[in-house]
């Protein structure tokens, strides 16, 4: 198979100083892509800022012979990190959204303060450098933008419930934004990863931070950033050598007519067949999902 190369392209990775940002942005600029290595550089709570992480990521790649420009905006400040894009690089091809922080606290004791703050780093940080990012896509005709979802979103996780939010509504982005991008060859691709780093060192044992490396996850994230990759709208589990697609789907369900409003203890009668999923289906965008409601209702 030919050597997959991004000669040529133009990649923003954000939170890119250290951990998988940092990993994501070391394989694009090994096959020839020249890197906005975006951080912010501050703490693993939000908190700081520092320019060290971004200026010591540009200089492994540029030791490595590589091509790339340190970035230190925060993600939430998106139309800056795409101006260092385009004025250091003359465009942007490939956004991947990896910036995050976590703030973990019992839902009983979460302040405000951290619910806002790690909503705005991962959702509204991912959709500001979307934002700006998409319209420089759209008007070239080109662009791969690669979502970071967690399994603390997609199933849940005790004292996440400010990250589960927040990372579960970069799938509903993504979700209509492959929609928003498909006929301009722009498109969007989600991961849930597994990796040893800062923010995992604070709940996972040593010995796993050690073995779940980043770069175990860089080779599907350059796939789907690839001219290569024809998927959009999908979500991958991926982490220590494992890859696999998530998807969420529906149940067959069961039609109880609608003559008439079923009773509360239709329901209990039915609940089995209600939450049965062994004949489930997935859908790709909404009117397919509401076309089997109308179609059993004969209106469609
Ligand atoms: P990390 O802490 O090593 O990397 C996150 C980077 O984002 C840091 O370098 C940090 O300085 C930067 N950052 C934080 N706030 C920023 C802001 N406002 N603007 C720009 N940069 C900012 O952690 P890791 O694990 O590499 O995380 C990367 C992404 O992967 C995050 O979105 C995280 O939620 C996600 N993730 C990681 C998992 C894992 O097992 N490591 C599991 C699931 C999701």
């Amino acid at each position: 198979m030919a050597e997959i190369r991004f000669d040529g392209k133009v990649a923003i990775v954000t939170g890119a100083g250290g951990g998988l940002g940092r990993s994501h942005a070391l394989l694009l600029a090994s096959r020839g892509a020249k890197v906005v290595v975006n951080d912010l550089g501050g703490a693993a709570d939000g908190t700081g800022a520092g320019k060290t992480m971004a200026e010591q990521v540009c200089k492994e790649i540029k030791d490595a012979g590589g091509e790339a420009v340190p970035d230190y905006n925060s993600v939430l400040d998106g139309d800056k990190i795409v101006k260092t894009a385009v004025d250091s690089f003359g465009t942007v091809d490939i956004l991947i959204n990896n910036a995050g922080i976590l703030r973990d606290i019992s839902f009983m004791k979460q302040t405000d303060q951290d619910w806002k703050l790690v909503l705005d780093v991962h959702l509204n940080g991912s959709r500001n450098v979307t934002k700006a990012a998409f319209p420089v896509m759209r008007e070239k005709g080109y662009g791969r933008i690669i979502m970071t979802t967690s399994g603390a979103g997609l199933y849940g996780n005790f004292g996440q419930t400010n990250y589960s939010a927040a990372k579960l509504g970069i799938v509903g982005l993504a979700n209509t934004l492959k929609a928003e991008g498909a006929k301009y060859n722009v498109k969007v691709n989600t991961i849930a990863p597994i990796a040893g780093s800062r923010l995992t060192a604070q709940v996972m044992p040593q010995n796993l931070v050690d073995a779940l490396k980043p770069e175990y996850v860089s080779p599907l994230v350059a796939y789907l950033c690839s001219e290569q990759c024809e998927d959009t709208g999908m979500i991958f589990s991926v982490g220590g050598g494992y890859f696999s697609r998530v998807a969420y789907v529906e149940g067959e369900g069961v039609f109880l007519g609608a003559e008439k409003v079923s009773t509360i203890e239709d329901i209990q009668a039915n609940i089995d067949k209600i939450k049965d999923l062994s004949k489930a289906a997935e859908f790709t965008q909404v009117m397919e999902q509401s076309g089997k409601i109308l179609k059993l209702m004969k209106i469609m």
